[in-house]
């Protein structure tokens, strides 16, 4: 592996061996593989988990890491082409980003959405055009649509809690005063989807996901009821019975025997761009906020996922996040051996010397 982009860019075969990895680094540690190797790492966004899980990664493997947060004790980064640097921002990406490369063995970036132009932000321009300025493996840490790290640990969850394989997911929409990016609704809607489980998405009407990322998933789906494998074109195990993707505005019909529910709060991409048309639209929908009134038609055992950060009583009520159904400290620790595993595919000497 090149670089972690994006779980598309990958066969299913390829994910299951990075999961495999995943376990394999957290049963019997590898505390010197990467020894001398440095990863950059890249934050035009706030993060915890990312950066957390990185660094200690990238330490529990014998290496190193250096964090740059443009604007905050490191230059602002400039990405627009053709910028009259006149401003604030006294660096551009395109020496910014050459150098920091040339520092280390690996890069990762976030940079999210600009949340203005759905056609570009769908197309991860920025991102892509930090990309072609980078001649080092590359981790995509979060980018306007896509959330590759975060999707490899929750197929890691899904595994570990032995959720069947076509298994129901519903992925459920929530309140949130802000208009938040497609990237992880995007990447966990992909990662079910490659898995071979049957999807809902619940949300409320208004807020349906853009036909280009539900089309792509459904790519995902008929790969994997099929057991062709993604990019790599492999068969595998995935098989027949696997894979559908409905949605729907119906609790009751969503719930029913879903084994998973990941909750997550994204932006109405009819009205893309457009603030106060957003805004008015989302505070239509405050009352999605889950409790467990809204498990009342899955079964006992159904468990409730989120990404983190989550706002308390606002997306999922403190009840529902404290109970025996939330796995979302599971979900954040597997961020750690998913990253582990990522790094240890791009950079360990051993996987590098057979490419
Ligand atoms: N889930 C996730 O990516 O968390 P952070 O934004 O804290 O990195």
């Amino acid at each position: 592996m090149r670089r972690f982009i994006d779980l598309a860019e990958l066969s299913r075969v390829q994910v299951l061996a990075l999961l495999a990895l995943a376990a394999r680094l957290e049963q019997r540690p590898e505390p010197q593989a990467l020894a001398g190797k440095i990863l950059g790492l890249l934050f035009m966004n706030p993060s915890l988990r990312t950066l957390a899980s990185c660094q200690a990664a990238m330490a529990r493997l014998g290496g190193s890491s250096f964090v740059i947060t443009p604007g905050a004790g490191t230059w602002q980064l400039e990405t627009r082409e053709g910028a009259v640097m006149d401003g604030s921002v006294a660096e551009h990406i395109r020496e910014g980003l050459p150098v920091l490369a040339s520092y280390c063995d690996a890069l990762g970036i976030r940079s999210f959405a600009d949340g203005k132009d759905l056609a570009a932000d769908l197309g991860e321009h920025k991102f892509n055009a930090m990309a072609r300025l980078i001649d080092k493996p590359l981790i995509n840490l979060e980018s306007a649509a896509n959330h590759p790290c975060q999707a490899l640990a929750d197929w890691k969850t899904l595994d570990d809690l032995g959720i069947p394989q076509r298994g129901k997911l519903v992925l459920c929409w929530a309140y949130h005063p802000r208009p938040l990016p497609l990237a992880v609704p995007a990447a966990t809607l992909h990662m079910a989807a490659m898995r071979g489980m049957n999807v809902t998405i619940l949300r409320p009407e208004g807020f349906a996901l853009p036909a280009a990322i539900l089309e792509k998933a459904r790519r995902a789906a008929a790969d994997a009821a099929t057991g062709v494998g993604g990019a790599g074109g492999v068969r595998d195990a995935g098989g027949a019975g696997a894979g559908a993707i409905h949605e729907t505005s119906d609790v009751r019909e969503a719930m029913s025997g879903a084994h998973v529910v990941y909750v997550k709060e994204w932006a109405g991409t009819a009205r893309y761009g457009d603030e106060a048309a957003d805004a008015a639209a989302r505070r239509a929908a405050r009352h999605w906020c889950l409790n467990e009134d809204w498990f009342a038609a899955a079964p006992p055992a159904c468990r409730l996922m989120h990404c983190l950060p989550v706002r308390r009583n606002v997306a999922i009520a403190d009840a529902l996040l404290d109970g025996p159904r939330s796995v979302v400290l599971r979900q954040a620790y597997n961020r750690l051996p998913a990253q582990m595993a990522v790094l240890h595919d791009l950079l360990s000497p051993a996987e590098t010397a057979t490419r």
